[in-house]
């Protein structure tokens, strides 16, 4: 018997310890988790040196902008959900917007047809970039540093290279043929002995440093006046863009209000609108609460089965109503409440699936892109910051700003071009997220953080496009669910459904084929798919012991660091 009991405990010590995928990574004063590993080194620096996980997010920003060209950028933008010790929370809305002369068919042709390359690549796919006035916002009202010290160890990278780790130099090679269309895109991202960039080799950006530091110096100014933005004009100029002067100096970076809300014990607070990605987040919570998803067990089909009815119809919704808020009235409250999700849920029949044209019509399209990227940020304060920010498609719209060094995103493609029409993401949308000028454009972003007892519990986000909210969605489930730790839940197979297509997409291998059989008898189109769906990356709270958890999804190569 003695040795019977001897043997359980050894078997639950080890249990406790090891998990199914590897363990997080622990820390007790504070911890950075972004998607790559400088990046968080940079962002860990400035967390010991005393600043808070403001200050430690826009290091992390400026350093993501040298580091991971892909989606870590000063040409873009995003949203940083900031949630302090004292309760206060604030969202900083960096979001691109359309240029003032954007007009709503300005990427149809003369039959009408929507030409999707325009608004995808090249001078035409930009909105007016907000990534600097964001985080420089966030910076001065939440932060505690000086903005050299911040953007010091981002400019000595830019200006001494870095070591490319294998899968961004491979990354940038197999994007060699469209970098060739941009002569200063050309310069940085091509060599010009038409050799390839090797693991290893250094990458330096001499023309990104001087730009980031002006920035360093001037602040907005050195970025959206003077030198900077006569490069991003003249770029412009060379190849048809929109952007002005005036766009570039009118741009603002917006303090909103979060949206909160309650999912069993817990405190949501995620982004509003124009990001849809809260606003969804909370609505699928809210159709799923009243599921004892636990009983069902882990991605069985019932429990595929139900979060699959439940992301058909937020979509549809999303689909619908969401915009910026600015231009279009947006019943978030409506969205969000705990009545609407019961109608919602009271629609789902729990046997079969409802086909998505039951609940609206749309068109259907195969592309995916995950090109945007999440930081996770927690101070011995118990600060969080959650930002995720994007060039919308890997590498923006591969213009990079000649003498200035960074590429302009192709945030254009997440308007709705045309009405029903697919973007890039096969989002489609309708009029609230039609193309204005000056509007901002909708974003799926959902940097999130999770309360429990009124304390940081999670501190969460993904790229992945139109996949971005559901990865959060069930990344959260997985833990308060199914009691995962955050790197068995980041790391644990997504499945996503967007209502149009109407496809349940899961990742390869991510399902077991009888899995998939049970959802194809129900009805849902089950669909495997390559490549991944996001790489989120994630902080959990082990509020009793005082650990700090930290997990970057293992279909990436970022990094946790904690201290
Ligand atoms: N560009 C991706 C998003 O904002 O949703």
């Amino acid at each position: 018997m003695k040795i019977y009991i001897l043997f359980l405990t050894i078997i639950f010590l080890f249990t406790e310890t090891f998990s199914a995928s590897r363990d997080p990574v622990r820390g007790k004063n504070g911890m950075v988790v972004s998607a790559d590993p400088i990046a968080t080194k940079v962002g860990l620096e400035i967390l010991k040196k005393g600043g808070n996980a403001v200050d430690a997010a826009v290091a992390v920003g400026f350093a993501l902008a040298v580091t991971y060209p892909a989606a870590g950028n000063i040409g873009g933008g995003g949203f940083m959900n900031i949630r302090f010790a004292d309760g206060k929370s604030y969202v900083v809305d960096y979001r691109e917007k359309a240029p003032k002369s954007a007009k709503r068919d300005m990427y149809l042709d003369s039959l009408g047809n929507f030409n999707s390359d325009k608004s995808m690549f090249g001078y035409l796919a930009s909105g007016v970039p907000g990534a600097v006035a964001g985080l420089l916002l966030g910076l001065e009202k939440y932060g505690t540093m000086k903005r050299d010290k911040i953007l010091e160890q981002p400019i000595q990278i830019a200006e001494k290279g870095f070591p490319l780790n294998y899968r961004l130099a491979s990354y940038i090679n197999s994007e060699k043929e469209i970098f060739s269309k941009y002569n200063s895109s050309k310069k940085i991202f091509v060599k010009n002995n038409g050799s390839e960039f090797l693991e290893n080799e250094l990458f330096r950006q001499k023309d990104l440093a001087k730009t980031l530091k002006r920035i360093s110096e001037k602040g907005r100014d050195g970025f959206y006046k003077g030198k900077t933005a006569d490069l991003i004009i003249d770029e412009m100029k060379s190849g048809g863009g929109l952007i002005t002067h005036s766009d570039l100096e009118n741009y603002e970076a917006k303090i909103r209000e979060p949206l909160v809300s309650k999912y069993r014990e817990y405190e949501i607070i995620s982004v509003p609108p124009p990001s849809s990605g809260g606003t969804a987040l909370i609505q699928l919570l809210n159709i799923v609460e009243n599921y004892n998803l636990k009983s069902l067990g882990h991605n069985s089909s019932k429990y595929i089965h139900r979060l699959t009815e439940a992301m058909r119809r937020a979509y549809a919704d999303r689909a619908e109503f969401l915009g910026d808020p600015d231009f279009v009235k947006v019943p978030v409250n409506w969205l969000i409440s705990k009545n609407y999700s019961n109608e919602r849920r009271n629609t789902i029949d729990t046997l079969k699936a409802t086909p998505s044209v039951m609940i609206k019509n749309g068109a259907p399209t195969n592309y995916e892109s995950a090109q945007t990227t999440h930081y996770s940020v927690i101070d011995k304060w118990g600060n969080c910051v959650s930002v995720t920010t994007t060039l919308n498609g890997g590498f923006g719209s591969y213009v990079v700003v000649d003498g200035a060094g960074f590429l302009l995103n192709n945030e254009m493609d997440d308007f709705s071009a045309k009405p029903g029409e697919p973007n890039m993401f096969g989002l489609v949308g309708g009029f609230a997220n039609a193309i204005e000028p000056e509007k901002r454009m909708l974003s799926s972003m959902t940097p999130t953080i999770v309360l429990k007892n009124g304390k940081p519990f999670m501190v969460v986000g993904t790229p992945g496009g139109a996949t971005i909210i559901t990865t959060v969605l069930q990344v959260i489930l997985n833990v308060v669910e199914f009691g995962m730790n955050i790197q068995e839940a980041i790391d644990a197979p997504r499945i996503h459904h967007q209502w149009l297509p109407d496809k349940l997409f899961f990742e390869k291998n991510g399902l077991a084929v009888d899995v998939v059989e049970n959802l194809r008898l129900m009805g849902h189109n089950v669909v495997e798919r390559g490549g991944n769906s996001g790489l989120a990356e994630g902080i959990l709270v082990d509020q009793k012991k005082g650990i700090i958890f930290g997990a970057t999804d293992s279909r990436g190569y970022g990094t946790a660091e904690g201290y």
